[in-house]
């Protein structure tokens, strides 16, 4: 990668022009949307709130389908050499091995297990917090394509889960279980009434989980949660991600955060005389 910034899943990810368009603004790599076997609407509205500090939103998973969505992921191949990671979500080991072969088959470099969205009935979380299902998908998608396969973890369960999967990488965190309440209208204001809670409030949730999980294992970490400065980046980093994932940081500072980021991270680096990245990684460990 050019540089360790990732967008994450579910921002501007939908399609090949809107992730293009990141990528033209200064991301190393891009993660898709979390795609599913069949088109799904999603919720109704409100999906989405912002709150004091951070944002709560439950869309429900809406996608086009693994289908339908292959022409994004072709048409964007087609255009750039920057890493592409196809995030899927489904219900059994069976599914998400046929999601990481079309997948694979559209020219993506790496595979986002989803067993971490906060309120979808049989995906996510609900899959994700059983130890035992987690290793068998990994498992059932390794054994069926040739790049990486990493898994996406939840702040809601243990890190062994995801320490124990055999994943080839691990990016923690997805957004923590919230609600928040009209008091006015007396009633949850997101449709579904709970949903993931993201940005500057979960940045020390993500922190402590990438700590934990560096000091309990060598597989590779992607850090997300809560960016919104080359200084966070530079956190992650130090707790032992070797990657990182910006999400609701794009609504805070607009699609020029890549390169803000980045400029941030240099500026650090060099009054902190480091020259690489790698110098960084881990380094707050014992
Ligand atoms: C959705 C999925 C997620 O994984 C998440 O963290 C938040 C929202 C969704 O599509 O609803």
């Amino acid at each position: 990668m050019k540089n360790p910034l990732f967008l994450a899943s579910g921002i501007l990810d939908e399609s090949a022009t809107s992730m293009l368009r990141v990528i033209k603004n200064g991301a190393g790599g891009v993660v898709t949307k979390s795609i599913g076997m069949n088109p799904r609407n999603g919720y109704g509205n409100p999906c989405v709130v912002e709150l004091e500090c951070g944002i709560l939103n439950a869309m429900g998973l809406p996608n086009p389908g693994i289908k339908e969505y292959g022409n994004e992921i072709i048409e964007l191949r087609s255009k750039t050499t920057v890493p592409i990671v196809g995030s899927v979500f489904a219900s059994n080991e069976n599914d998400f091995a046929e999601l990481g072969i079309a997948m694979e088959g559209y020219g993506v470099d790496a595979i986002e297990l989803n067993v971490s969205c906060p309120h979808v009935t049989n995906y996510g979380l609900e899959i994700g917090s059983d130890a035992g299902l987690v290793k068998k998908i990994v498992k059932a998608v390794k054994k069926k394509i040739k790049i990486p396969v990493f898994v996406k973890i939840s702040p809601n369960v243990d890190i062994k889960i995801a320490i124990e999967s055999e994943a080839d990488g691990i990016v923690a965190i997805n957004s923590a279980r919230a609600m928040k309440i009209d008091i006015d209208a007396k009633m949850p204001i997101l449709s579904n009434k709970v949903g993931g809670y993201s940005g500057p409030a979960i940045k020390p949730i993500g922190m402590r989980c990438v700590y934990e999980i560096a000091t309990a294992t060598n597989i590779p970490i992607i850090g997300v949660g809560g960016i919104m400065n080359g200084k966070d980046v530079i956190e992650y980093l130090m707790a032992g991600a070797s990657a990182v994932q910006i999400g609701s940081g794009v609504h805070y500072r607009g699609i020029e955060i890549f390169k803000k980021l980045k400029e941030e991270m240099d500026e650090w680096m060099t009054k902190n005389g480091y020259e690489s990245i790698s110098e960084l990684i881990g380094i707050a460990l014992e």
